[in-house]
């Protein structure tokens, strides 16, 4: 696995984990939605996706129905099913991106090693327009707050996808 800051050659692939509580919301959202900026912008042979959740009540189980009719309004479909993370996830993944602080403290418990640090970072920090530090949590409201979090994951996701390109030595159309 290369460092973080290091750009990566052509056919290189770099992997990225959105993490969540439950693993049928945000996260699975985050992974949907960016799987279609990667596809769209050529880069899906490049892109490993993922997902989890840092609580174990909903493994196996498909995004929360909220979640997914909001998402497919949007042009985004879920077929993730829902995982914990695990200590392997910080050798297997370049970027582990949270989507609140409670999540991003549970993660860090889980590092194997200060340097493997290096590869968890805040989601919202990649957003540009909408200024949210968290990605707030929608399980227990309505359906705008479900459309709230595809916006914000929309704006970071633009983000990330310009940061994963420029590792990827400038690959893809960048047509976002
Ligand atoms: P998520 O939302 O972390 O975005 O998947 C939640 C899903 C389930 C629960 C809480 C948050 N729950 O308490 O079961």
């Amino acid at each position: 696995m290369s460092k973080n800051t290091e750009p990566m050659g052509q056919g290189a692939t770099c992997s990225v984990l959105f993490v969540c509580l439950g693993n049928i919301c945000r996260s699975p959202a985050a992974e949907g939605v960016f799987r279609k900026f990667i596809a769209d912008a050529d880069l899906a042979k490049h892109v490993v996706v993922d997902s989890a959740g840092t609580g174990d009540w909903h493994l196996g189980e498909l995004a929360d129905v909220r979640m997914r009719q909001v998402a497919a309004k949007r042009g985004y479909e879920l077929l993730h099913r829902a995982r914990q993370i695990k200590v392997a996830d910080f050798a297997a993944f370049d970027f582990i991106l949270t989507m609140d602080e409670s999540n991003f403290r549970n993660v860090s418990e889980l590092a194997p090693s200060k340097t493997d640090l290096v590869k968890l970072q805040r989601f919202t920090q990649f957003n540009t327009k909408l200024d949210y530090q968290e990605v707030p949590d929608p399980y227990h409201g309505s359906l705008d707050d479900f459309s709230l979090v595809i916006d914000i994951l929309e704006d970071g996701c633009r983000g990330l996808l310009k940061l994963v390109s420029e590792r990827l030595g400038g690959l893809g159309r960048g047509i976002l």
